[in-house]
Protein backbone atom coordinates (compact mmCIF):
# COMPACT_ATOMS: atom_id res chain seq x y z
CA UNK A 1 0.00 0.00 0.00
CA UNK A 2 1.04 3.17 -0.71
CA UNK A 3 1.79 6.02 1.96
CA UNK A 4 0.27 8.73 0.02
CA UNK A 5 -3.41 7.60 0.51
CA UNK A 6 -2.91 8.17 4.25
CA UNK A 7 -4.01 10.95 5.95
CA UNK A 8 -1.06 13.08 6.77
CA UNK A 9 -2.56 15.39 9.42
CA UNK A 10 -2.35 11.85 11.49
CA UNK A 11 1.60 12.56 11.51
CA UNK A 12 1.12 15.47 13.08
CA UNK A 13 -0.59 13.91 16.62
CA UNK A 14 2.47 14.11 19.20
CA UNK A 15 2.95 10.57 20.14
CA UNK A 16 -0.12 8.32 21.43
CA UNK A 17 -3.36 9.15 23.16
CA UNK A 18 -2.59 10.65 26.93
CA UNK A 19 -4.12 7.57 28.70
CA UNK A 20 -2.62 5.20 26.43
CA UNK A 21 1.01 6.98 27.47
CA UNK A 22 0.30 6.79 31.19
CA UNK A 23 -1.50 2.74 30.39
CA UNK A 24 1.97 2.26 28.88
CA UNK A 25 4.51 3.68 31.22
CA UNK A 26 2.78 1.75 33.94
CA UNK A 27 2.46 -1.41 32.49
CA UNK A 28 6.72 -0.84 31.94
CA UNK A 29 6.84 0.10 35.50
CA UNK A 30 5.00 -3.46 36.77
CA UNK A 31 7.13 -5.27 34.43
CA UNK A 32 10.39 -4.40 36.27
CA UNK A 33 8.45 -4.25 39.81
CA UNK A 34 6.63 -7.82 40.24
CA UNK A 35 5.27 -6.76 43.23
CA UNK A 36 4.20 -3.45 42.51
CA UNK A 37 1.28 -2.01 44.59
CA UNK A 38 0.25 0.89 42.33
CA UNK A 39 -2.52 3.23 43.20
CA UNK A 40 -4.13 4.73 40.06
CA UNK A 41 -5.15 8.11 40.67
CA UNK A 42 -4.62 8.24 36.95
CA UNK A 43 -7.09 8.21 34.10
CA UNK A 44 -10.70 9.04 35.88
CA UNK A 45 -12.18 6.18 35.83
CA UNK A 46 -15.23 5.25 38.23
CA UNK A 47 -14.88 2.56 40.32
CA UNK A 48 -18.62 2.46 42.35
CA UNK A 49 -20.43 0.00 41.14
CA UNK A 50 -24.03 0.73 39.61
CA UNK A 51 -26.75 1.81 41.53
CA UNK A 52 -29.34 -0.97 42.14
CA UNK A 53 -32.22 1.34 40.74
CA UNK A 54 -29.94 0.94 37.26
CA UNK A 55 -29.13 -2.88 37.86
CA UNK A 56 -32.76 -3.73 38.55
CA UNK A 57 -34.08 -1.85 35.26
CA UNK A 58 -31.12 -3.46 33.07
CA UNK A 59 -32.63 -6.86 34.81
CA UNK A 60 -36.01 -5.87 33.47
CA UNK A 61 -35.09 -4.72 29.84
CA UNK A 62 -32.72 -7.90 29.21
CA UNK A 63 -35.79 -10.17 30.21
CA UNK A 64 -38.02 -8.23 27.55
CA UNK A 65 -35.46 -9.31 25.17
CA UNK A 66 -36.08 -12.49 25.80
CA UNK A 67 -40.00 -12.18 24.49
CA UNK A 68 -41.15 -11.77 21.23
CA UNK A 69 -43.70 -8.91 22.07
CA UNK A 70 -41.26 -7.10 24.09
CA UNK A 71 -38.28 -7.64 22.27
CA UNK A 72 -36.60 -4.89 20.09
CA UNK A 73 -34.29 -4.58 17.07
CA UNK A 74 -32.73 -0.99 16.18
CA UNK A 75 -34.27 1.71 18.09
CA UNK A 76 -34.11 5.22 16.68
CA UNK A 77 -30.92 6.82 16.05
CA UNK A 78 -31.77 9.72 18.30
CA UNK A 79 -32.16 7.76 21.04
CA UNK A 80 -35.76 6.45 22.73
CA UNK A 81 -38.27 8.73 23.71
CA UNK A 82 -38.52 7.74 27.42
CA UNK A 83 -34.78 8.33 28.00
CA UNK A 84 -34.63 11.72 25.91
CA UNK A 85 -37.99 12.81 28.00
CA UNK A 86 -36.57 11.11 31.22
CA UNK A 87 -33.43 13.84 30.43
CA UNK A 88 -35.31 17.11 29.82
CA UNK A 89 -37.45 16.38 32.80
CA UNK A 90 -34.52 15.45 35.45
CA UNK A 91 -31.77 17.54 33.81
CA UNK A 92 -33.59 20.80 32.10
CA UNK A 93 -36.78 21.22 33.69
CA UNK A 94 -35.41 20.68 36.84
CA UNK A 95 -33.12 23.41 37.07
CA UNK A 96 -35.85 25.78 35.44
CA UNK A 97 -34.37 25.23 31.28
CA UNK A 98 -36.53 24.90 28.87
CA UNK A 99 -35.69 21.67 26.09
CA UNK A 100 -37.19 19.93 23.94
CA UNK A 101 -36.42 16.12 23.73
CA UNK A 102 -36.45 16.46 19.82
CA UNK A 103 -33.07 18.35 20.88
CA UNK A 104 -31.36 15.72 22.49
CA UNK A 105 -29.23 13.05 20.78
CA UNK A 106 -28.53 9.91 22.76
CA UNK A 107 -25.07 8.00 22.00
CA UNK A 108 -22.89 5.53 23.08
CA UNK A 109 -20.34 8.18 24.93
CA UNK A 110 -19.40 12.10 25.04
CA UNK A 111 -16.21 11.42 24.14
CA UNK A 112 -17.16 10.50 20.45
CA UNK A 113 -19.78 13.44 20.52
CA UNK A 114 -16.79 15.65 20.88
CA UNK A 115 -14.76 13.86 18.57
CA UNK A 116 -17.03 14.01 16.25
CA UNK A 117 -18.99 17.13 16.20
CA UNK A 118 -16.16 18.98 14.06
CA UNK A 119 -17.25 16.85 11.00
CA UNK A 120 -20.30 19.20 11.00
CA UNK A 121 -17.67 22.72 9.87
CA UNK A 122 -15.44 23.01 7.00
CA UNK A 123 -11.84 22.32 7.07
CA UNK A 124 -10.89 26.10 7.17
CA UNK A 125 -12.52 26.75 10.86
CA UNK A 126 -10.59 28.51 13.25
CA UNK A 127 -10.91 26.50 17.03
CA UNK A 128 -10.33 27.76 20.33
CA UNK A 129 -9.58 25.59 22.88
CA UNK A 130 -9.03 26.22 26.57
CA UNK A 131 -5.68 25.13 27.77
CA UNK A 132 -4.71 22.59 29.26
CA UNK A 133 -8.15 21.06 28.61
CA UNK A 134 -9.48 17.30 27.82
CA UNK A 135 -7.11 15.87 24.58
CA UNK A 136 -9.90 14.69 22.56
CA UNK A 137 -11.05 18.29 21.54
CA UNK A 138 -7.29 19.37 19.82
CA UNK A 139 -6.46 15.58 18.51
CA UNK A 140 -10.16 15.01 17.00
CA UNK A 141 -9.07 18.96 15.03
CA UNK A 142 -5.84 17.96 14.25
CA UNK A 143 -6.66 14.69 12.87
CA UNK A 144 -9.08 16.90 10.59
CA UNK A 145 -6.19 18.97 9.43
CA UNK A 146 -7.60 22.15 10.97
CA UNK A 147 -4.79 22.74 13.29
CA UNK A 148 -1.41 23.65 11.26
CA UNK A 149 1.56 22.28 12.83
CA UNK A 150 2.94 21.93 16.37
CA UNK A 151 5.24 24.60 17.29
CA UNK A 152 8.03 24.33 20.02
CA UNK A 153 6.17 25.96 22.27
CA UNK A 154 3.69 23.18 22.40
CA UNK A 155 0.95 24.94 20.30
CA UNK A 156 -0.78 24.89 17.07
CA UNK A 157 -0.06 27.09 14.79
CA UNK A 158 -3.47 27.73 13.87
CA UNK A 159 -5.72 26.81 17.37
CA UNK A 160 -6.23 29.64 19.71
CA UNK A 161 -5.50 28.94 23.63
CA UNK A 162 -7.67 29.80 25.84
CA UNK A 163 -5.56 29.82 28.59
CA UNK A 164 -7.13 29.10 32.17
CA UNK A 165 -4.41 29.08 34.88
CA UNK A 166 -4.23 30.08 38.73
CA UNK A 167 -2.97 33.43 37.17
CA UNK A 168 -6.52 34.14 35.75
CA UNK A 169 -8.29 32.81 38.19
CA UNK A 170 -9.70 29.69 35.37
CA UNK A 171 -11.50 32.41 33.78
CA UNK A 172 -9.96 32.36 30.20
CA UNK A 173 -10.31 35.54 28.20
CA UNK A 174 -12.08 35.94 25.28
CA UNK A 175 -10.34 34.70 22.00
CA UNK A 176 -7.47 37.19 20.46
CA UNK A 177 -7.97 36.19 17.24
CA UNK A 178 -11.00 35.62 15.15
CA UNK A 179 -12.38 31.97 15.62
CA UNK A 180 -15.49 30.21 14.26
CA UNK A 181 -15.63 27.03 17.31
CA UNK A 182 -15.29 27.98 20.86
CA UNK A 183 -14.78 24.52 23.18
CA UNK A 184 -15.25 24.99 26.48
CA UNK A 185 -15.35 22.41 29.66
CA UNK A 186 -17.08 23.15 32.90
CA UNK A 187 -16.29 22.07 35.54
CA UNK A 188 -13.00 21.93 33.82
CA UNK A 189 -11.25 18.91 32.89
CA UNK A 190 -8.30 18.50 34.22
CA UNK A 191 -8.12 21.57 37.23
CA UNK A 192 -11.38 21.16 38.31
CA UNK A 193 -12.22 24.04 38.24
CA UNK A 194 -16.03 26.02 37.32
CA UNK A 195 -16.32 28.71 34.34
CA UNK A 196 -18.92 31.20 36.20
CA UNK A 197 -21.40 33.47 34.63
CA UNK A 198 -19.90 35.76 34.30
CA UNK A 199 -17.63 34.45 32.07
CA UNK A 200 -20.03 32.16 29.97
CA UNK A 201 -22.02 35.14 28.96
CA UNK A 202 -19.01 36.80 27.80
CA UNK A 203 -18.29 33.74 25.61
CA UNK A 204 -22.02 33.55 25.05
CA UNK A 205 -22.49 37.08 23.53
CA UNK A 206 -19.02 36.61 22.06
CA UNK A 207 -20.77 33.93 19.70
CA UNK A 208 -23.81 35.56 19.29
CA UNK A 209 -21.87 38.77 17.96
CA UNK A 210 -19.48 37.17 15.73
CA UNK A 211 -21.51 34.00 14.61
CA UNK A 212 -19.26 31.37 16.34
CA UNK A 213 -20.52 28.13 17.73
CA UNK A 214 -19.59 27.31 21.45
CA UNK A 215 -19.43 23.41 21.98
CA UNK A 216 -19.96 22.87 26.10
CA UNK A 217 -18.40 19.89 27.50
CA UNK A 218 -20.64 19.42 31.25
CA UNK A 219 -19.33 15.69 31.70
CA UNK A 220 -19.04 16.63 34.92
CA UNK A 221 -21.83 19.40 35.76
CA UNK A 222 -23.40 16.79 38.77
CA UNK A 223 -20.26 17.27 40.83
CA UNK A 224 -20.88 21.24 41.14
CA UNK A 225 -21.99 21.71 45.08
CA UNK A 226 -22.70 25.02 44.70
CA UNK A 227 -26.27 25.66 43.24
CA UNK A 228 -25.61 29.15 42.15
CA UNK A 229 -22.95 28.33 39.73
CA UNK A 230 -24.35 27.31 36.28
CA UNK A 231 -24.54 23.49 35.49
CA UNK A 232 -25.66 23.95 31.95
CA UNK A 233 -24.52 26.29 29.11
CA UNK A 234 -28.85 27.03 28.62
CA UNK A 235 -28.86 28.74 31.60
CA UNK A 236 -27.01 31.16 29.69
CA UNK A 237 -29.53 33.43 28.16
CA UNK A 238 -28.67 33.81 24.52
CA UNK A 239 -26.58 30.17 24.52
CA UNK A 240 -29.98 28.74 22.43
CA UNK A 241 -28.52 30.91 18.90
CA UNK A 242 -25.19 29.73 19.69
CA UNK A 243 -24.28 26.55 21.84
CA UNK A 244 -24.13 22.93 21.30
CA UNK A 245 -23.99 20.90 24.92
CA UNK A 246 -22.61 17.43 25.50
CA UNK A 247 -23.26 15.49 28.55
CA UNK A 248 -22.50 11.74 29.53
CA UNK A 249 -23.78 9.41 31.95
CA UNK A 250 -20.28 7.78 32.81
CA UNK A 251 -19.20 10.33 35.22
CA UNK A 252 -22.53 10.97 36.46
CA UNK A 253 -24.22 7.19 36.99
CA UNK A 254 -20.64 5.19 36.54
CA UNK A 255 -21.85 4.21 33.02
CA UNK A 256 -17.87 4.64 32.07
CA UNK A 257 -17.87 0.70 30.84
CA UNK A 258 -21.70 1.15 29.88
CA UNK A 259 -21.65 3.80 27.69
CA UNK A 260 -24.18 6.28 27.23
CA UNK A 261 -24.47 9.97 26.86
CA UNK A 262 -26.55 12.98 25.00
CA UNK A 263 -25.65 15.83 22.50
CA UNK A 264 -28.84 18.72 22.85
CA UNK A 265 -28.95 20.91 19.72
CA UNK A 266 -31.32 23.37 20.50
CA UNK A 267 -33.89 23.90 17.70
CA UNK A 268 -32.63 27.76 16.77
CA UNK A 269 -29.46 25.67 15.74
CA UNK A 270 -31.66 23.96 12.94
CA UNK A 271 -29.32 23.85 10.69
CA UNK A 272 -26.53 22.04 12.44
CA UNK A 273 -29.41 19.76 14.28
CA UNK A 274 -30.40 18.38 10.44
CA UNK A 275 -27.09 18.05 10.22
CA UNK A 276 -26.02 16.05 12.86
CA UNK A 277 -29.32 14.11 12.78
CA UNK A 278 -28.16 13.33 9.32
CA UNK A 279 -24.47 12.14 10.43
CA UNK A 280 -26.14 9.87 13.48
CA UNK A 281 -28.58 8.04 11.11
CA UNK A 282 -25.68 7.70 8.55
CA UNK A 283 -22.74 6.39 10.97
CA UNK A 284 -25.08 5.44 13.84
CA UNK A 285 -27.49 3.10 15.11
CA UNK A 286 -27.81 4.23 18.61
CA UNK A 287 -27.36 3.12 21.82
CA UNK A 288 -28.99 -0.72 23.12
CA UNK A 289 -32.32 -0.74 24.42
CA UNK A 290 -30.76 -2.09 27.92
CA UNK A 291 -28.51 0.88 28.12
CA UNK A 292 -31.32 3.18 27.66
CA UNK A 293 -33.10 1.97 30.06
CA UNK A 294 -30.71 2.03 32.72
CA UNK A 295 -29.98 5.60 31.83
CA UNK A 296 -33.93 6.58 32.07
CA UNK A 297 -33.57 4.85 35.47
CA UNK A 298 -31.30 7.23 37.22
CA UNK A 299 -34.33 9.82 37.15
CA UNK A 300 -36.70 7.79 39.11
CA UNK A 301 -37.13 9.37 42.88
CA UNK A 302 -35.19 6.28 44.40
CA UNK A 303 -32.54 6.53 41.28
CA UNK A 304 -31.48 9.77 41.65
CA UNK A 305 -31.25 9.52 45.10
CA UNK A 306 -29.16 6.48 44.91
CA UNK A 307 -27.23 8.37 42.47
CA UNK A 308 -26.45 11.19 44.20
CA UNK A 309 -25.73 9.03 47.31
CA UNK A 310 -22.75 7.48 44.36
CA UNK A 311 -21.82 11.09 43.99
CA UNK A 312 -21.29 12.19 47.38
CA UNK A 313 -18.70 9.63 47.86
CA UNK A 314 -16.31 11.12 45.42
CA UNK A 315 -16.68 14.36 46.52
CA UNK A 316 -16.08 12.65 49.69
CA UNK A 317 -12.83 11.45 48.39
CA UNK A 318 -12.23 14.74 46.66
CA UNK A 319 -12.12 16.46 49.58
CA UNK A 320 -9.45 14.25 51.56
CA UNK A 321 -6.88 14.70 48.59
CA UNK A 322 -7.44 18.37 48.84
CA UNK A 323 -6.96 18.69 52.83
CA UNK A 324 -4.25 16.27 52.90
CA UNK A 325 -2.44 17.68 50.56
CA UNK A 326 -2.85 20.86 51.48
CA UNK A 327 -2.13 20.13 55.06
CA UNK A 328 1.18 18.81 53.65
CA UNK A 329 2.29 22.13 52.22
CA UNK A 330 0.91 21.77 48.58
CA UNK A 331 -1.24 24.03 46.32
CA UNK A 332 -3.97 22.38 44.65
CA UNK A 333 -6.84 23.89 42.87
CA UNK A 334 -10.32 22.08 41.76
CA UNK A 335 -12.10 19.25 43.57
CA UNK A 336 -14.47 21.36 45.07
CA UNK A 337 -16.97 20.94 42.45
CA UNK A 338 -15.15 18.61 40.34
CA UNK A 339 -13.85 15.14 41.21
CA UNK A 340 -10.42 16.31 39.68
CA UNK A 341 -7.78 18.11 41.79
CA UNK A 342 -4.96 19.79 40.22
CA UNK A 343 -1.96 19.71 42.30
CA UNK A 344 0.66 21.97 41.54
CA UNK A 345 4.52 20.86 41.17
CA UNK A 346 6.89 22.69 43.15
CA UNK A 347 10.32 23.64 41.81
CA UNK A 348 9.69 23.66 38.30
CA UNK A 349 9.79 19.70 38.05
CA UNK A 350 8.13 18.77 34.85
CA UNK A 351 5.28 16.97 35.20
CA UNK A 352 6.11 13.69 33.34
CA UNK A 353 9.04 13.68 35.36
CA UNK A 354 6.96 14.18 38.53
CA UNK A 355 5.24 11.01 37.19
CA UNK A 356 8.22 9.30 37.02
CA UNK A 357 9.21 10.26 40.57
CA UNK A 358 5.71 9.49 41.92
CA UNK A 359 5.55 6.12 40.70
CA UNK A 360 8.85 4.85 42.01
CA UNK A 361 8.51 6.67 45.20
CA UNK A 362 4.78 6.22 46.08
CA UNK A 363 3.64 3.77 43.79
CA UNK A 364 1.04 5.98 42.91
CA UNK A 365 -0.49 7.18 39.36
CA UNK A 366 -1.84 10.31 38.30
CA UNK A 367 -1.95 12.71 34.89
CA UNK A 368 1.03 14.95 33.97
CA UNK A 369 -0.75 18.41 33.35
CA UNK A 370 1.34 19.09 30.66
CA UNK A 371 -1.01 16.10 28.86
CA UNK A 372 -3.89 18.31 28.69
CA UNK A 373 -1.85 21.49 27.33
CA UNK A 374 1.44 23.74 26.96
CA UNK A 375 -0.37 25.41 30.45
CA UNK A 376 -0.82 22.69 32.15
CA UNK A 377 3.21 22.10 32.42
CA UNK A 378 3.73 22.26 36.34
CA UNK A 379 0.25 20.55 37.31
CA UNK A 380 -0.11 17.17 38.22
CA UNK A 381 -4.22 15.93 38.17
CA UNK A 382 -5.36 13.24 40.90
CA UNK A 383 -8.83 11.67 40.01
CA UNK A 384 -11.28 11.01 42.83
CA UNK A 385 -12.88 8.23 41.29
CA UNK A 386 -10.89 6.15 43.08
CA UNK A 387 -11.32 3.57 45.88
CA UNK A 388 -11.69 6.18 49.16
CA UNK A 389 -9.23 3.59 51.86
CA UNK A 390 -6.56 3.31 48.54
CA UNK A 391 -6.99 6.90 47.98
CA UNK A 392 -5.92 7.42 51.65
CA UNK A 393 -3.02 5.01 51.77
CA UNK A 394 -1.70 7.06 48.14
CA UNK A 395 -1.79 10.29 50.39
CA UNK A 396 -0.07 8.54 52.81
CA UNK A 397 2.84 7.36 50.92
CA UNK A 398 2.54 11.05 49.21
CA UNK A 399 3.32 12.63 52.68
CA UNK A 400 5.71 10.33 53.92
CA UNK A 401 7.75 9.38 51.17
CA UNK A 402 7.57 11.92 48.12
C1 LIG B 1 -10.14 11.46 31.95
O1 LIG B 1 -9.48 10.83 32.76
O2 LIG B 1 -9.85 12.61 31.58
C2 LIG B 1 -11.35 10.83 31.40
O3 LIG B 1 -11.63 9.64 32.01
C3 LIG B 1 -11.23 10.59 30.00
C4 LIG B 1 -12.57 10.40 29.38
O4 LIG B 1 -13.59 10.72 29.97
O5 LIG B 1 -12.55 9.97 28.24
Amino acid sequence: MSNSYLNTNYDLLPGSYLFSTIAKKIKEYQGTHENADIIRLGIGDVTTPLIPEVIKAMHKAVDEMAVKDTFRGYGPEQGYDFVREAIVRGEYTARGIEMDPDDIFVSDGSKCDVANIQELFSGDTRIAIPDPVYPVYLDSNVMAGRTGTLQADGHFSEVTYLASTAENNFQPDLPKNPVQLIYLCSPNNPTGTVLSRETLQKFVNYANETGAIILFDGAYNCYIQDETLPHSIFEIPGARTCAIEFRSFSKTAGFTGVRCAYTVIPHELSKLRAMWNRRQCTKFNGVNYVTQRAAEAIYTPEGWKQTQGVIKGYMDTAKVIRQELTAAGYTVFGGEHAPYIWWKIEGGEKSFDFFDRLLATCEVVGTPGSGFGPCGEGYFRLTAFGDHERTKIALKRIKEKL
